[in-house]
């Protein structure tokens, strides 16, 4: 029953979720995910023996710093963006605004982390680790011939960002979760991209996004050994699937669309790493919930017919580039 509940309704509901109809829906969604994990759902064995420092943040630092870069350094006349598919060149605006909407969102994150050292500290690093993504996506579109005017970078900063939350905690584990898909869909588009430069950038990219993904998790699964109930705020986290796409995008119908095209690269490898993390962190895979949740949004696989989160093929487009 809740599965058709869901499947009717929460397409519309996640586009709309960061509206000021959040009021109304987060506590519907805080329902929801308290009854899907009702009952006494032991911690994962591998949450069980992880063991956190009280600052996540000295590690993190000495791990970036190593693996610092400068995307301007990057010789951007070998990108090929020729070798681009159109549905490519189309994702590339995807991730170009996914990168712009750091200018509108993150006085929202720091004003939330301020007064936490660790993520306070974090923010700074993440913030620059960022800018190699937004500045590396806009050089990019101007390769392509598709440069975004002033007006358009401008209008996604200006945006006022509602905050996904008041509680610090809950927002670290929107940022782990949004993480945590563009670290997914950056790793299966590099492996798809014909033009070597971009596929390596954007392959650097999922990398970065990973450690990002690893330092929140590490703080929202933290949280969960101190207090196993925050696991609901997490569920409802992934059943609203918080991103700043909801507010950057234009609307209900560019929101979808923007989520298409990156479930597009959303695979079987992507969608197994995926249900581990939600083990890792809730105690349970939910597999029946997730199927249901991916079939109501995923594309089709052009090539096995299947929806995309169940295909393994190893390329998605074959042919020429058009
Ligand atoms: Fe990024
Ligand atoms: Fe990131
Ligand atoms: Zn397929």
């Amino acid at each position: 029953m809740l599965d058709r509940v869901l499947s009717s309704t929460a397409r519309y509901l996640f586009a709309y979720n960061q509206t000021p109809a959040k009021i109304v829906l987060d506590p519907i969604y805080a329902l929801v995910a308290r009854a899907l994990l009702r009952g006494e759902i032991p911690l994962s064995p591998r949450l069980t023996a992880k063991t956190f420092a009280d600052d996540l943040y000295p590690a993190y630092r000495e791990h970036s710093r190593k693996l610092q870069y400068f995307i301007e350094d990057w010789d951007f006349t070998e990108a090929r963006p020729e070798l681009l598919t159109k549905r490519q060149r189309g994702v590339v605006h995807t991730t170009t605004l996914g990168e712009t909407s750091g200018m509108a969102v993150s006085d929202g994150f720091l004003r939330a982390f301020r007064t936490s050292r660790e993520l306070a500290s974090f923010f700074g690093t993440w913030f620059v680790e960022e800018l190699n993504h937004f500045r590396g996506f806009h050089r990019y579109t101007e390769l392509m011939g598709e440069r975004w005017p002033k007006e358009r970078v401008d209008a996604v900063a200006e945006i006022e960002f509602r905050a996904y939350s008041d509680d610090p905690l809950e927002i670290a584990a929107c940022n782990m979760y949004q993480e945590l898909l563009a670290f997914l869909v950056y790793r299966s588009l590099g492996r798809q991209l014909r033009d070597p430069f971009l596929a390596k950038m954007v392959t650097r990219f999922g990398k970065d996004e990973l450690r990002h993904f690893r330092f929140y998790e590490d703080v929202v699964a933290r949280q969960i050994k101190r207090d196993p109930s925050f696991r609901v705020t997490v569920l409802k986290v992934f059943l609203k699937a918080t991103t700043p796409f909801n507010q950057v995008s234009g609307g209900a119908g560019p929101t979808l669309q923007h989520v298409a095209n990156g479930l597009f690269y959303f695979r079987k490898p992507e969608y197994d790493f995926f249900l581990d993390h939600v083990e890792l962190l809730l105690g349970t895979r939910l597999e029946s919930l997730f199927e249901t949740y991916f079939k109501m949004l995923a594309p089709t696989c052009e090539q096995c017919d299947l929806h995309t989160f169940r295909c393994a093929c190893e390329v998605f487009e074959p042919g020429a580039p058009n």
